[in-house]
């Protein structure tokens, strides 16, 4: 009897779906999936373990059961550990779902939603993982699955408790199992794990930008992943993993929730993994990364609502990368976004007018006006390298800068109008940092002792792009 990771898999709990218009289990309209070619080569595939015989090729007597998590140690979990990312992947054409090409026999009783058909017979199923420490000792629940789906549960949500999820990268061949024929490497290996928020409500920041109710945190990835809270539907992210050929990691990914009994809580996000020689893998360290010409990028939390309460989230640092088009000049221009309510677009820091009196050391905020430098800015900031005024390019003197602040975005300090930044600067990259509050400190001027004024209120950046 070969020895397996004894570690449980719940898998699927589902929802299962046939009866909707799009959820055909024999195939239906059609997705517009491919098999890969890995799947073609690879001989488990088209192995008995498909059509659920008790034969298994490699020793193992597998019993039916109608989840796979009953049976963690099963070849079919075998199967599921080591040959996810094997599987095609697909669109659902009648919902734009992703999904995984497999039989609908195997969809079924993986719980996945067969939404249209790939080739060769298959259809494209859908994964959606929607409960909370279902797993043995009620550890989190864990996904190996390309193109998951995490949806929070229908069930409320408990107060001050928790909802975790592990996404195992494990692409190694198993131990002690006989080796592939033919040999192959078999398995794709990952390299990074991108999210999607399609949908993704919790508590919104105390007035301190401090997520002090619920957040939503990762743990495992090699880049900077800042916890986050309130609105982010829309939102990614891409976490950074070793080569899960050759390091295996866990990623897990948390939802903490604060003692408030009144919060809308909600989620759906899609996990997808990215294989290390993918043409779509963010370039090291990027949090974001966008590989369109235009598009708008928003900091955690920013929203077009009217209010004028904290959105700025605490704590930040990360970097957001563009992908350089084959344009001239060879630029990225940043503007802040056009807003259609009274919210702000760009809003990191309250400038100060200077001490009004020595004696008191009291600072006194000067709401709606850019800064720029390190000096000025250098509590919340974005870091735009050697960024200028369109139109008045550097080298111009004291005109192009790297650090941004303020409530406008201008290379001009203490200016009442933003305009659009541009660098030339590559690979494109720009930074966003923000410290632990929402209070400003300054730094000691001469004989004059570190301040503070609480400058309350500040909601972050909508920046469009071109590339
Ligand atoms: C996961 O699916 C995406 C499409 O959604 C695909 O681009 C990617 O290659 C797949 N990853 C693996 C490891 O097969
Ligand atoms: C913005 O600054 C300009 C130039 O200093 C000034 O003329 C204008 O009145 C200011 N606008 C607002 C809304 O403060």
């Amino acid at each position: 009897m070969l020895q397996l990771v004894p570690f449980l898999l719940v898998l699927f709990i589902l929802q299962v779906d046939y009866s909707s218009a799009c959820g055909s289990p024999s195939g239906g309209p059609g997705a517009s999936g491919r098999i890969s070619e890995n799947a073609i080569a690879d001989p488990m595939i088209s192995y008995p373990w498909r059509s659920w015989n008790p034969y298994d090729p490699y020793g193992f007597q597998y019993q039916p059961s109608p989840r796979f998590s009953q049976h963690p140690e099963g070849s079919a979990n075998t199967f599921f550990r080591h040959h996810p990312n094997n599987l095609g992947s697909c669109r659902s054409s009648c919902t734009g779902e992703r999904g995984n090409c497999l039989d609908s026999q195997t969809c079924s009783l993986a719980g996945g939603r067969a939404s249209g058909s790939c080739e060769n017979n298959l259809v494209c199923c859908i994964n959606v993982v929607n409960s909370c420490n279902r797993g043995w000792a009620r550890h989190a629940e864990t996904v190996i699955l390309n193109n998951t789906y995490w949806q929070s549960s229908l069930k409320p949500i408990k107060p001050s408790s928790s909802c975790s999820l592990t996404v195992k990268l494990d692409s190694r061949w198993p131990a002690g199992l006989p080796p592939p024929v033919p040999p192959t490497s078999f398995v794709t290996p990952v390299c990074q794990v991108r999210l999607d928020f399609l949908v993704f409500t919790i508590s919104q920041p105390d007035s301190e930008s401090v997520c002090s109710g619920d957040y939503f945190e990762v743990a495992g990835a090699t880049n900077t992943v800042p916890n986050i809270c309130g609105f982010n539907d829309g939102q990614h992210m891409y976490l950074h993993v070793p080569n899960s050929a050759i390091a295996p990691t866990d990623l897990q990914l948390t939802f903490n929730f604060g003692s408030s009994n009144s919060e809308v809580r909600a989620w759906n996000i899609l996990i997808s993994m990215i294989p290390c020689d993918s043409p779509r893998l963010a370039p090291s360290g990027c949090l974001q990364y966008f590989t369109a010409r235009t598009g708008s990028v928003r900091t955690f939390n920013w929203r077009d609502v009217v209010g004028t309460a904290t959105r700025q989230l605490a704590n930040q640092d990360y970097s957001i990368c563009f992908r350089a088009a084959p344009s001239t000049p060879r630029q990225l221009c940043l503007t802040p976004c056009t807003v259609v309510t009274t919210q702000k677009a760009f809003s990191l820091s309250t400038p100060n007018a200077g001490i009004v009196s020595a004696a008191t050391t009291t600072f006194v905020p000067v709401p709606d006006v850019s800064q720029v430098g390190s000096l000025d800015c250098n509590n919340d900031f974005i870091v735009i390298p050697g960024g200028f005024n369109i139109g008045n390019p550097a080298p111009v003197p004291n005109m192009a800068f790297d650090r941004y602040c303020g409530e406008r975005l201008n290379a001009l300090p203490r200016n009442n109008a933003s305009t659009t930044i541009c660098t030339t600067a590559t690979p494109f990259r720009v930074l966003y940092r923000t410290n632990r509050d929402e209070t400003l400190t300054f730094p000691t001027a001469d004989s004059i002792p570190i301040n503070s004024i609480p400058v309350n209120g500040n909601r972050g950046f909508c920046l469009n792009f071109k590339v």
